[in-house]
C-alpha cells in the first residue's frame, strides 16, 4: 500500500443518502466468462441539493447509461464507482455492464462455485455486480430475470417468487423472479445450477402453504433431511416463542462448496456453505448435525430479525447478528439441552470472544471505525452482540422482552434500523430504563467484577463488596462503569439455599451493578455461606473471587444451575493449570492434591448427572481457553500441563473412566439428544483415556471403536484421541481415513483438521506437504480453514514455535490469499496480530512478520486494517 491508502469510515458521519431506489428490474444473461447485468432502476432523489447521482461500483465492465431511455453521457467513472451528472428529480436508470464471474476468486459478487454460479452480497458485494447505491438503508422491490443455458443450468433462482419462465433458442431458457418485499441489496441473490432438489412444504398458523425446497449437488440428496427438518423446527419455533411467521410462498435453501462464511440470509433465497447444510450418520457428527441445526435456524430467523427489520447502516450490524444469534442460541436451548447449550456457547466468547478483546481489533459490539467493513463479521459482533441481547432479556424476563420485540416491529417493520432504536423499543415497551445499559453497545473490552465477602455471625448478615474494571482496549483508552446483572445463589453447607433478603425484603438474585464499586447485605444468614457467583453465565465479564476448594467442589456437587457446576469443576482446574505453568517455568514438579481429582471422579460417578453435562465437565479446557487466563501467554508450557493433567487424570481414573465408557455405549446410532449426550460422555472419556501410561490398553480400545464405528462421531472420536495422545495405530488410522474419504471435501475436512493439530514435532511440516494433497485446494475456503486456520487458531505450541517457522509459514500463505481472497486471509492472520500476548522473543518474530507483509504489493484493504493496527503502538 503506497499511493492511495484505505481510509476509515466513521460512525457518527452517517448521513442519509440522497437519492433512493423503489424499484430495480434486473436481468442476467448469464455464463462463467461472461456475464452481462442490465438494470433498471427508479431513482428517486431525496435531499433536494443533490445533483451527482453517486454510485458505487468494483470491478464491473461498462457498457451504457440511459436516463428515462435515453444514453446518457455526463458522467465520470472513479475509482470506487460512477458518479452520474445533472441528473433530474426522479428518473429511470439504465446501466448495462459485464462482469467475469470465473475471475471472481475472492467470492463476492456473481461467482463460480464447482458447476454453479451464485451470489454472496453482504456486506458490500452487490457492487461487484452492477453500479448501485451499495448501502443497507436503500431499499428496493427488486424483479430478477434470468437468462442462461438450459442444459448446464437448468435451475435459475433468486428471491421471491418466480412469476414466469420461458425457452429461447440455441438450448437457453429464462426466469423471472420477482420479490414482494423490499431490501437492500446485500439482501439480493442468484443461483444458476444443475442440482437435485428435496421438496417439502409447512403449513403456517395461519393455514398458508409455503413450499420448501432444498438444492444440493447432484448425488447428495440423501444428506439434505436433516437440514429439512432443522429448517421446519425453526419455522414452528418462531411461530410458538416469538410470534413470527414466514412472509412468501416458498423457501428455498442452496448449499454452495465455495463460501467464505457459515451462510446467507438472503430473502427467501438462504445460501449456505455446504457443511452446514449436508449430514447423514456416516459422514457427520453429531456436532455436525447440531451446528446444521443452528445455522439453518440463525439464517431463518433472519428473515424478521435483519430482512424486515434491516440496519440502517453497517455499524449496527450487531443489530441483526447480535439479535438473530441470541434467536438461534435460544432456539437451540428449547430444542435440546439448554444447559449444554449455553456452556458451548460460554465457551466461544471466553476462547475466542476475550481474545479479541485483548487484541489489536477490539470494537465494541457497535464499531466506531471502519476499514473493511467485511472485518467486522467478529464475535464481539455476534457472541458478544449476543449476549448484550441476552443481559436484556434477563433484567426484562421472557414476558416483556417479548412485548419489546413486538413494539420493535410494529415501529420498524419495513425500515431500516439503528441499535438504538432497539434498545428504545425494548424500554418503552417494558418500563424498565436501559439508559445506563446502553453503554454495552459503545464501550469494548472485557469488564473484571472483583468481589470480596464477609460474614458477621452476630448480625447473622452477609456481606458482598463488588468491584467492576474494564481495562483499557487499544482504540479506547477510557472506560465507564456498566450497568452488569450478576445471577448470584447462597447456599448452607448443606446444600440448602438461603433465601436473599434485606431488612425484612426479598432480593432477586439477579443484582444490578451499576457502580465501580457497590455493596449488598444479606440478613438472615446463619452461617457462612457458599456463594455461586455469575450464574448461567449473567454477564459476559471476568470474575475475581477467592474461591476456596471445597467450595468450588461444593458448588460441582450442589449448586442448582448446570452451568455453574461446570464453570465451578473450570475454576477448579483454572487454578491448578495456572499453579503448574509457574511450576513448569520454574522446573518445579507438578502437582494438584487428591481431593481435586476426587471431585472429577465423583462427576464420573454421579448417577444424576445428565450425561451431556458430565461431558462437558470432564472435557478439560482448551489450550486457547486456558491462554486467555495469562497476561503473557507461554503457549508450550500450558501444552505441557495440559497433557500432564490428561495422563494424571487418566491413570488415576482409569477405572471409572472406562466403566462409565462402556456403559455409554450405543447399540446403534440415532441422531436424538439422549444418545448424543451418551456418545459425548463415551467419547470425552476415550479422549482422557487415550493418555493414559497403559498405552496398549488404549491404543487396542481407540482403534477397536475406529474400526467398529458405523457413525463418523465415534469413528472420528477414536481417530482424534489417537492422534491427540499420539497412540501407536494413529498412522494406519490416518491412512485408513484419507483412502476411505479423500473424495469428500467436507469429510476430508476433518482428517485436515486433525493433521493440523496433531502435537507431533514435524505437524507443520506435515501441514505444508498436505498443501498439495490431491484433496486440497487454495480456492476452497473450506480447506484453508481447515488445514491453515486450524494450524494457526489450534495448535499454538506449534504456530508460536520460538524459531518463528510458524510465522513464517502463516506470512507465505497470507502473501497468496491476499488477492486470491481478502476475506478468507483476513480471517488466518488473527493470530498474528496478538503479538502484545507474548514474550519478548515471539512479540518481535511476530512483528517482523507482520512487517514483511505490509509491503505486499496490492495489499487488500482487510489486511491492511489488522496489520496496520497491530504495528500501531
Ligand atoms: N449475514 C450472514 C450471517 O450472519 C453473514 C455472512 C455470510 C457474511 N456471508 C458473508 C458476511 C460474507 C460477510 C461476508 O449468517
Ligand atoms: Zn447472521
Amino acid at each position: 500500500m503506497n499511493s492511495n491508502q484505505p481510509i476509515a469510515k466513521y460512525r457518527l458521519d452517517y448521513a442519509k443518502p440522497d437519492f433512493t431506489i423503489t424499484d430495480i428490474d434486473l436481468d442476467f444473461d448469464l455464463s462463467p466468462e461472461i456475464t452481462t447485468v442490465t438494470a433498471r432502476s427508479r431513482v428517486i432523489k431525496q435531499n433536494v441539493s443533490a445533483t451527482n447521482l453517486v454510485l458505487d461500483g468494483e470491478a464491473l465492465k461498462l457498457l451504457a447509461i440511459n436516463i428515462n431511455d435515453i444514453p446518457w453521457q455526463d458522467y465520470t467513472l472513479t475509482v470506487t464507482g460512477l458518479e452520474v451528472h445533472s441528473v433530474p428529480d426522479e428518473f429511470i436508470l439504465t446501466i448495462v455492464n459485464e462482469i467475469k464471474p470465473i475471475d471472481n476468486s475472492a467470492l463476492e459478487g456473481l461467482y463460480v462455485s464447482g458447476d454453479a454460479l451464485c451470489t454472496q452480497c453482504e456486506a458490500e458485494g452487490f457492487r461487484h455486480i452492477t453500479y448501485y447505491l451499495d448501502r443497507p438503508d436503500v431499499l428496493a422491490r427488486f424483479s430478477t430475470r434470468i437468462t442462461a443455458n438450459k442444459k448446464q443450468y437448468p435451475y435459475l433462482l433468486s428471491n421471491g417468487n418466480r412469476i414466469a419462465q420461458g425457452q429461447l433458442e440455441n438450448d437457453r431458457h429464462w426466469v423471472q423472479w420477482q420479490d414482494p418485499f423490499p431490501k437492500p441489496c446485500y439482501l439480493f441473490a442468484l443461483v444458476a445450477g444443475d442440482f437435485d432438489v428435496l421438496q417439502d412444504n409447512f403449513i403456517t398458523r395461519s393455514n398458508r402453504q409455503v413450499t420448501l425446497e432444498i438444492y444440493v449437488d447432484k448425488g447428495n440428496l440423501d444428506r439434505s433431511e436433516w437440514a429439512m427438518t432443522c429448517l421446519k423446527n425453526s419455522m414452528r419455533w418462531d411461530e410458538n416463542r416469538f410470534n413470527l411467521e414466514y412472509d412468501l410462498d416458498i423457501f428455498m435453501i442452496v448449499a454452495v462448496d465455495f463460501f467464505n462464511m457459515g451462510a446467507m440470509e438472503n430473502k427467501g433465497l438462504n445460501i449456505f456453505n455446504s457443511k452446514y447444510v449436508l449430514a447423514k450418520p456416516e459422514t457427520a457428527t453429531d456436532d455436525d448435525y447440531l451446528a446444521i441445526e443452528a445455522v439453518i435456524g440463525h439464517e431463518y430467523f433472519h428473515n424478521w430479525t435483519g430482512n424486515r427489520v434491516t440496519c440502517q447502516d453497517w455499524f449496527q450490524l450487531s443489530l441483526k447478528e447480535g439479535l438473530t444469534v441470541f434467536r438461534d442460541q435460544e432456539f437451540s436451548a428449547d430444542l435440546g439441552s439448554r444447559a449444554v447449550k449455553r456452556i458451548d456457547d460460554v465457551k466461544i466468547l471466553r476462547s475466542v470472544q476475550f481474545a479479541e478483546d485483548a487484541s489489536p481489533m477490539a470494537h465494541p459490539i457497535r464499531p466506531d471505525q471502519v476499514i473493511e467493513m467485511n472485518n467486522f463479521y467478529t464475535v464481539t459482533v455476534y457472541e458478544k452482540g449476543a449476549e448484550v441481547i441476552r443481559m436484556i432479556h434477563t433484567l426484562l424476563g421472557e414476558e416483556k422482552f417479548q412485548a419489546g420485540m413486538k413494539l420493535y416491529f410494529q415501529r420498524y417493520d419495513g425500515c431500516a434500523a439503528t441499535c438504538d432504536d432497539f434498545v428504545k423499543a425494548m424500554q418503552d415497551a417494558s418500563g424498565i430504563n436501559l439508559s445506563h445499559f446502553k453503554l454495552w453497545y459503545s464501550q469494548s473490552g472485557t469488564p473484571e467484577l472483583t468481589i470480596n465477602d464477609d460474614y458477621d455471625a452476630d448480625k447473622q448478615q452477609y456481606r458482598l463488596t463488588i468491584k467492576q474494571f474494564t481495562p483499557a482496549t487499544q482504540e479506547q483508552a477510557e472506560k465507564q462503569p456498566l450497568h452488569i446483572p450478576l445471577d448470584i445463589e447462597l447456599y448452607h453447607r448443606n446444600g440448602e439455599i438461603i433465601p436473599l433478603q434485606f431488612q425484612g425484603d426479598f432480593i432477586d438474585h439477579v443484582l444490578n451493578i451499576h457502580n465501580g464499586e457497590e455493596i449488598f447485605i444479606f440478613d438472615n444468614v446463619r452461617e457462612k455461606p457458599i456463594i455461586a457467583l455469575l450464574r448461567n453465565f449473567s454477564a459476559p465479564v471476568k470474575l475475581h473471587y477467592d474461591y476456596q476448594d471445597d467450595e468450588l467442589i461444593f458448588l460441582m456437587q450442589h449448586t442448582t444451575n448446570a452451568f455453574n457446576r461446570y464453570d465451578a469443576a473450570q475454576m477448579l482446574l483454572a487454578k491448578y493449570i495456572a499453579i503448574n505453568v509457574s511450576n513448569h517455568q520454574h522446573s518445579n514438579s507438578m502437582i494438584i492434591p487428591e481431593s481435586v481429582i476426587d471431585a472429577f471422579r465423583s462427576v464420573l460417578l454421579s448417577s444424576s448427572l445428565d450425561p451431556a453435562l458430565m461431558a462437558q465437565i470432564l472435557t478439560l479446557p482448551s489450550e486457547n481457553e486456558i491462554a486467555n487466563q495469562f497476561k503473557v501467554v507461554d503457549p508450550d508450557a500450558i501444552h505441557v500441563v495440559r497433557e500432564w493433567l490428561l495422563t494424571l487424570f487418566a491413570d488415576e481414573m482409569f477405572d471409572e473412566l472406562f466403566a462409565v465408557y462402556q456403559h455409554n455405549k450405543a447399540a446403534s446410532y440415532r441422531i436424538d439428544h439422549i444418545d448424543i449426550a451418551k456418545r459425548a460422555l463415551k467419547n470425552a472419556c476415550l479422549t482422557i483415556l487415550a493418555f493414559a501410561s497403559e498405552q496398549d490398553i488404549v491404543d487396542k480400545l481407540v482403534n477397536k471403536q475406529y474400526q467398529q464405528a458405523d457413525n463418523m462421531t465415534d469413528c472420528l472420536a477414536a481417530l482424534n484421541a489417537a492422534v491427540k495422545a499420539q497412540l501407536p495405530c494413529k498412522d494406519i488410522l490416518l491412512n485408513d481415513f484419507d483412502h476411505r474419504w479423500h473424495q469428500d471435501g467436507l469429510v476430508i475436512d476433518k482428517w485436515f483438521i486433525l493433521q493440523a493439530t496433531s502435537p507431533q514435532k514435524d505437524a507443520l511440516a506435515n501441514v505444508k506437504a498436505l498443501l498439495t494433497h490431491r484433496s486440497f485446494s487454495l480456492n476452497n475456503p473450506n480447506r484453508i480453514r481447515s488445514l491453515i486456520g486450524a494450524f494457526v487458531n489450534n495448535n499454538p505450541a506449534l504456530f508460536h514455535a520460538i524459531d518463528g517457522i510458524g510465522y513464517n509459514f502463516l506470512v507465505e500463505i497470507l502473501v497468496e490469499l491476499n488477492q486470491k481472497n481478502p476475506q478468507v486471509a483476513s480471517r488466518l492472520i488473527d493470530p498474528l496480530i496478538r503479538l502484545k500476548r507474548y514474550d519478548k522473543t515471539r512479540c518481535e518474530l511476530m512483528r517482523q512478520a507482520l512487517k514483511r507483509l505490509l509491503k505486499i504489493d496490492n495489499l487488500s484493504r482487510d489486511l491492511y486494517e489488522k496489520i496496520t493496527k497491530a504495528l500501531e503502538v
